[in-house]
């Protein structure tokens, strides 16, 4: 197969299949690729770059709680993209779960790992990959702690020298730049990934093609980076889009009031103080009294009561905080009832589906 042209490259395989043990309790009740990120699933975020940049054929490569992300997304006509689903009975990985997108796939097509949310520029990368006549490009960011990552050196031109997924701890580390798992590849490829079994696109296919001679080559941006797999993660990423450090090329859902984003069925009563940046979904209710913000996301029908005070924490939705309540710098899950005089310290998470009684106190 030649390089692409330029028409090409409008498909995308998005790696929406982990079980995403980083992020439980959350991921226990969610699929990760479409945990709220500002009340939006992490995947819109994702299908409106793709859109963005002339991507409107998605393939979704699922295993784990496939019932969770099609819920979520459906067939997303509404975001300007064709979705279609590939299922695997078991678990493939991320090799196994690309190779089984192959019958769907053609000419160069983006994968993507369904956990990050960047504002890369994916057309620059398009053109990257045009003009090196390379056959898999691998979109490089540059991290201060690169170890739980894959390292990957180049030449001066870009050309992969060498894939090292995750390095143990007595191994030497010369890089900060790693894989931030979006490529550019071309779907002949994927033929030489075994089937039948699980296969590691990072630990088997990449040092393959290297290893073989194929024109592999990476590309390094200065885009916003983020990988969400940790519930650390998963709050500064939304804490890193109110403050508007990613150029995303859709807003917070809601409209904007004052640096908050509040859906027009949300009510905030007479008294309580909304504290920029933050987002109110849809239905939610805010009682006389109440401080929500900043840096906090209240999913849909999220009720808080009277005089509760909610700093720098993402609920999801049907949360219920009683009067008085405090929580700070945590994650609440869907449909969790916290009682009067609560309070949920910084870090804490709480799983979907919990109560926190009156009065008892949630830690980290
Ligand atoms: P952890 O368990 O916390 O490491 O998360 P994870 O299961 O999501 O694994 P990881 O972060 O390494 O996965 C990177 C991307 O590949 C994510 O978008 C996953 O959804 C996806 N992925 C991981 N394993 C599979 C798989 O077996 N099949 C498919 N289709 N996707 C996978």
């Amino acid at each position: 197969m030649g390089a692409a042209s330029l028409d090409d490259a409008t498909q995308a395989v998005i790696l929406a299949g982990g079980q995403g043990t980083r992020l439980r309790p959350l991921t226990l009740a969610r699929a990760k690729p479409v945990v709220p990120v500002l009340t939006r699933p992490l995947l819109g975020w994702q299908l409106a770059l793709l859109r963005a940049h002339g991507v409107t054929d998605v393939i979704l490569a699922c295993s784990y709680r496939v019932e969770d992300v099609r819920r979520a997304l459906g067939e997303a006509e509404h975001l300007g993209v064709r979705l279609r689903y590939v299922i695997e009975a078991e678990p493939l990985g991320t090799g196994g779960g690309v190779r089984n997108a192959a019958d769907l796939a053609r000419g160069t097509v983006f994968v993507l790992n369904g956990d990050v949310l960047t504002d890369a520029d994916l057309s620059a990368m398009r053109r990257f990959h045009e003009e090196r006549g390379s056959r898999t490009t691998i979109f490089l960011t540059r991290v201060a702690d690169p170890r739980a990552y894959g390292l990957v050196e180049t030449e001066a031109d870009g050309r992969l020298r060498r894939f090292r997924e995750k390095p143990g701890p007595e191994e030497p580390v010369e890089t900060d730049t790693i894989n931030a798992g979006i490529y550019l590849l071309d779907a002949a490829l994927l033929g030489r990934i075994a089937t039948g079994r699980a296969v590691s696109i990072e630990r088997e296919f990449f040092p393959a093609l290297i290893a073989d001679g194929v024109p592999c080559y990476g590309w390094a941006a200065s885009a916003y980076w983020r990988d969400i797999g940790s519930p650390a993660a998963y709050r500064e990423t939304q804490r890193d889009l109110l403050l508007g450090r990613a150029a995303m090329p859709v807003a917070p859902p809601g409209d904007e009031h004052d640096g908050c984003w509040v859906d027009t069925t949300a009510h905030v009563a007479a008294g309580a103080h909304l504290v920029a940046p933050s987002v109110l979904g849809r239905g939610v209710r805010v009682g006389i009294g109440a401080q929500i913000g900043p840096l906090t996301v209240l999913g849909e029908e999220t009720r808080i009561g009277a005089d509760a005070r909610v700093t720098g924490s993402v609920l999801w939705e049907r949360v219920t905080v009683g009067p008085e309540a405090v929580l700070e710098d945590c994650v609440i899950g869907a449909d969790v009832d916290i009682g009067p005089q609560a309070r949920v310290a910084a870090g804490a998470i709480v799983a979907s589906g919990s109560s926190v009684g009156p009065r008892a106190t949630v830690t980290a």
